[in-house]
């Protein structure tokens, strides 16, 4: 079994929380893409999409499924699908690898039910493996390093990476994630950063992990 199998396994699995007929929220990235790919198999079983990205909405459309501007979504969707970076025991997140994190957040907090899809490579005892995404306005980012760099970490900014927002990322590593709702604060609260890619506050409901044995479901506070 492959890496893909695992992700797409995952992402198949997500399909039981699918609400026939609803407006749901999608993810950015390649297990959100196998998602993508199970809901344009099922032509009709969802209304429409909200994407949380520019390359997921083109994959939206281009699965025939409509796809609805976020600024003028029926809020709050009933289901948000995506993958992440890393997982923790609490189903806590790191996410952005995509550089999507702002538009991520939103959607998933703007969801009644964030369900996570993961190959099992995902799962971490603490977070902190990978970077914590730091989405920020361009002409800030100097200012915000050191801002980073006075909580103990250091930045490195993304090569010739625009979000759709217009702005820049800075990867960040080497800070204590022992208390990742108070990082996430933390972050968010430096002016110029628009959004980091902890997701503690907004953290999933439910996990869906690929591996070689099959899916394994975690949930957390607010199952279905
Ligand atoms: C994009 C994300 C993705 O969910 C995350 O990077 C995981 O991607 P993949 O499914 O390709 O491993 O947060 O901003």
């Amino acid at each position: 079994m492959t890496l893909d199998d695992m992700k797409r396994a995952s992402a198949n699995a997500a399909l039981e929380y699918v609400p026939t007929g609803a407006t749901i929220g999608v993810g950015t990235g390649s297990t959100a893409e196998f998602f993508i790919e199970e809901l344009a198999a099922r032509p009709g079983l969802i209304a429409a999409a909200v994407a949380s990205s520019e390359a997921c909405a083109a994959a939206l459309r281009a699965a025939g499924i409509r796809v609805l501007d976020p600024a003028a979504a029926p809020y709050p969707l009933p289901l948000y699908v995506d993958g992440a970076d890393e997982v923790d025991p609490e189903l806590r997140l790191i996410k952005g690898g995509g550089g999507a994190q702002t538009r991520e957040k939103v959607l998933a907090t703007a969801a009644e039910l964030f369900v996570c899809i993961v190959d099992d490579t995902k799962l971490v005892e603490r977070l902190g493996r990978a970077p914590v995404p730091l989405e920020v306005m361009p002409w800030a980012a100097a200012f915000v390093a050191e801002r980073v760099a006075a909580l103990g970490g250091r930045t490195a900014a993304r090569p010739r990476f625009v979000t759709d927002n217009g702005n820049a990322v800075l990867d960040a590593m080497g800070l204590d994630l022992s208390d990742p709702e108070g990082l996430e604060v933390e972050l968010d609260a430096i002016p110029g950063v628009v959004e980091c890619g902890i997701f503690a506050r907004r953290r999933a409901d439910v996990v869906l992990v690929g591996a070689v044995a099959g899916v394994r479901r975690l949930s957390g506070r607010r199952t279905p």
